[in-house]
């Protein structure tokens, strides 16, 4: 199988994202020609992450000094007291611009490593191997880093470009289910949002990509679904305008989440597949999309048994405080609520904001 290997160029850097099956085993290789003069290299781990995987890399660095930490990620670790003691680990280690952060792990690990990476000396080497499927198509791509805080989710944080990101598919042949459709939620947001080619091949193919049945299609889904975020992120680095886009059917879906005090019991991609559901019901209603679309989506989830049902968790008595919750958005500007929509499948959606009320009689409906 070959490597794929595209470059993101922001105004801070240019860096390349390589995809390919088990190239975590010569990541020597792509670290000495992206960074030069790095001597100290702290990797830092998810613990759920196979031994087998950890060996091959500490082998391939090992002209390196290497110093491991390992960390059993959830939401209430990825915390500023977590960034706090690795950044003394590694100013303690006295580390280097030159010298280097790698990460292993999902979204919370990245989060967490490329924050401490940009703080440090104002910004030491990064690289991330994402290994979850969210990770490889999502998260590790943008530069966006962070820890919450007791205000919210991803509070503190900065934009800081990796210089580097390895995306190796073997690694996710140990990832459970429920995280392999958290990423293909993000999967098929991109191709909603802006590509209705890949949506159109999703159809076909998608049952094999959530059941990890065959390498090619899996790193086609996940090459094509970076260049969509890529293209995103290039044009507005900093979240100013089109990165918005981005946040299509997360409205609903935060509210979701905090709604059933995640992760306890609705995932983040869960939560985002109904909120896509939703958004697409709710831009049909509005007559801004056509039914045939709505149900073509809607006979992909079908196919798939993707969670498209908010009544499996919330009850009548739940909408007050879901619209809450999506009123708090930071997509606001008024006592109105922002929703990204689409009009058409593959083309860029719009944001158009509607009263409280609106979504409340669209919500309701949906429980008789
Ligand atoms: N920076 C961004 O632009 C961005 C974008 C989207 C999401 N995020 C953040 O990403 C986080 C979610 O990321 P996630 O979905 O990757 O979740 P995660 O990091 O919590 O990983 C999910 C689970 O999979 C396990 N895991 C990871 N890799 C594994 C592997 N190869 N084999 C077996 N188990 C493995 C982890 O231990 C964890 O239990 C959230 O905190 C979210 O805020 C950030």
């Amino acid at each position: 199988m070959k490597i794929t290997k595209f470059k993101i160029v922001t105004k801070n850097k240019t860096y390349p994202i390589i995809i390919g099956n088990n190239i975590i085993k010569r990541i020597d290789k792509y670290l000495s020609s992206e960074i030069k003069n790095c001597k100290k290299i702290s990797l830092i781990i998810d613990n759920n992450i196979p031994k087998k995987n950890i060996y091959e890399i500490q082998k391939s660095l090992r002209k390196y000094s290497i110093f491991i930490t390992y960390i059993k990620t959830n939401e209430k670790i990825k915390s500023i007291l977590t960034v706090e003691k690795i950044v003394d680990n590694l100013l303690n280690k006295n580390f280097h611009r030159n010298d280097c952060i790698i990460a292993l792990g999902g979204g919370i690990l990245g989060d967490i490593a490329a924050f401490s990476a940009s703080i440090i000396k104002r910004g030491i080497k990064f690289v991330n191997i994402p290994t979850t499927l969210l990770a490889q198509v999502d998260s590790s791509i943008g530069g966006k880093t962070g820890v919450n805080s007791k205000y919210g989710k991803n509070l503190i944080g900065t934009f800081y470009q990796p210089d580097l990101v390895l995306s190796d598919i073997s690694i996710l042949r140990s990832l459970p289910k429920k995280e392999v459709i958290c990423g293909y939620a993000e999967i098929l947001k991109h191709s909603l949002i802006l590509n209705k080619k890949l949506f159109m091949w999703l159809l076909n193919n998608g049952n094999k990509i959530i059941n990890l049945k065959n390498d090619t299609l899996m790193q086609k889904a996940i090459h094509a679904s970076c260049k969509i975020k890529a293209k995103i992120i290039t044009k507005d680095e900093n979240e100013n305008n089109l990165r918005a886009i981005l946040n299509f059917g997360h409205t609903f879906a935060h509210a979701f989440e905090t709604t059933s005090k995640f992760p306890k019991i609705i995932n983040h991609g869960e939560a985002v597949l109904m909120g896509m559901i939703c958004a697409l019901e709710f831009a049909y209603q509005n007559k801004l999309l056509k039914h045939q679309e709505l149900m073509m989506v809607k006979k992909h989830y079908r196919e798939l048994n993707l969670q498209s049902d908010i009544k499996k968790y919330f009850k009548k008595k739940d909408i007050n405080k879901i619209i809450k919750y999506m009123k708090s958005d930071k997509k606001n500007f008024n006592e109105n609520i922002n929703l990204v929509l689409l009009k058409k499948i593959g083309n860029k959606p719009t944001l158009i904001d509607f009263s409280k009320n609106k979504l409340k009689v669209f919500l309701v409906d949906k429980f008789s």
